[in-house]
């Protein structure tokens, strides 16, 4: 029997996805059953080429599904001002032979729920659109889902893209909140984890120079975020899907976690698409999330090496 864990990712590459993906392709605990892709960093179209292209460079055959190529209600910004137009640092690479699997997204995840019920790990790397159709399509999914860990969210309101919101939350508030309410446990890994979990951009160019075809492709796409980010961030790098793949792959180095009630706002003037954390438990409802405080900062940069240097 294999008894590697189920692991289903829903995401929109995007530099710091990419990160995160070949972290998982390289686990040896974890089988990857499924990318679902998700329109955020840039348009649907190019972040479905560019999960089919990280597979090709990696030499894994995982299915890719395209899903929603907008948020279920309101027209967003992408953040190709970060990744590239392209989402992938716009190298020009030569695209993929593979092509996306014809089944939507959202219904490869509702069959994948089925197929590996109670096991699935599902880790969402992008804004919640995708899963929040599958929530409505069947109400039922959270049931069968292990464990399920989302990349999102602010939890004291310091932001990205606004100054209370963070780029997956903000994309597509109304999924984020349909998800928020759906789910009674997420494992929460918010842009402010990622802020304290930066790492040395020199130490992090030594490990791109490994030997190996992902991190010179790695060393490609990642080199125009790195460029914008040291500008603007200073002498430490951040990939906030890295450190939510280092959580799901890998509980046990959490060092610190607080389970709360977190809901997202849709309305505020300056608020909409922030997480509110009820620290104080004073309205009543149930944690619905373990948010993410600290990691170990040595497991999660060797993790990161290693997934470059695979292969
Ligand atoms: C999140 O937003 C995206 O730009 C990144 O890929 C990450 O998932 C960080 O706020
Ligand atoms: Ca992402």
């Amino acid at each position: 029997m294999n008894d590697r864990i189920p692991l289903l990712i829903d995401t929109d590459p995007g530099v710091d996805d990419a990160l995160a993906l070949l972290m998982a392709f390289d686990d040896p605990w974890h089988e990857v059953v499924g990318l679902t892709i998700a329109a955020g960093n840039v348009g649907l179209r190019h972040t479905v080429a560019n999960a089919l292209k990280l597979c090709e460079v990696a030499g894994v055959d995982v299915p890719v599904y395209a899903g929603c190529a907008s948020p279920l209600l309101h027209p967003a910004r992408d953040a190709a001002y970060v990744h590239g137009r392209d989402g992938f640092g716009d190298t020009g690479y030569e695209p993929a032979t593979r092509e996306a699997a014809a089944e939507h997204a959202a219904l490869a995840l509702i069959r994948l729920s089925h197929e590996h019920a109670g096991r699935l790990l599902l880790v969402a790397l992008g804004p919640l659109t995708n899963i929040a159709l599958a929530l409505k399509l069947d109400p039922t999914l959270p049931e069968r889902i292990g464990r399920f860990v989302v990349m999102g969210g602010a939890v004291t309101a310091h932001g990205n893209i606004t100054p209370a919101a963070e780029f997956n939350v903000a994309f597509d508030p109304e999924a984020a909140h349909i998800v928020f309410e759906a789910f009674a446990r997420i494992d929460l890994a918010d842009w402010e984890a990622t802020v304290a979990h930066g790492f040395a951009h020199t130490g992090f160019e030594a490990w791109l120079r490994a030997d190996s075809p992902r991190a010179r492709f790695y060393d490609a796409i990642s080199k125009q975020t790195r460029e914008w980010s040291s500008d603007r961030r200073g002498d430490h790098w951040h990939s906030a899907d890295a450190l939510a793949m280092a959580f799901a792959l890998e509980p046990d180095g959490a060092l610190e976690l607080i389970e709360r009630p977190v809901a997202v706002e849709l309305e505020g003037r300056h608020t909409r698409g922030a997480t509110v954390v009820d620290w104080r438990r004073e309205g009543g409802a149930a944690d619905n999330c373990r948010i993410l405080l600290r990691y170990d900062q040595a497991r999660f940069e060797g993790r990161i090496r290693r997934a470059l240097a695979a292969g």
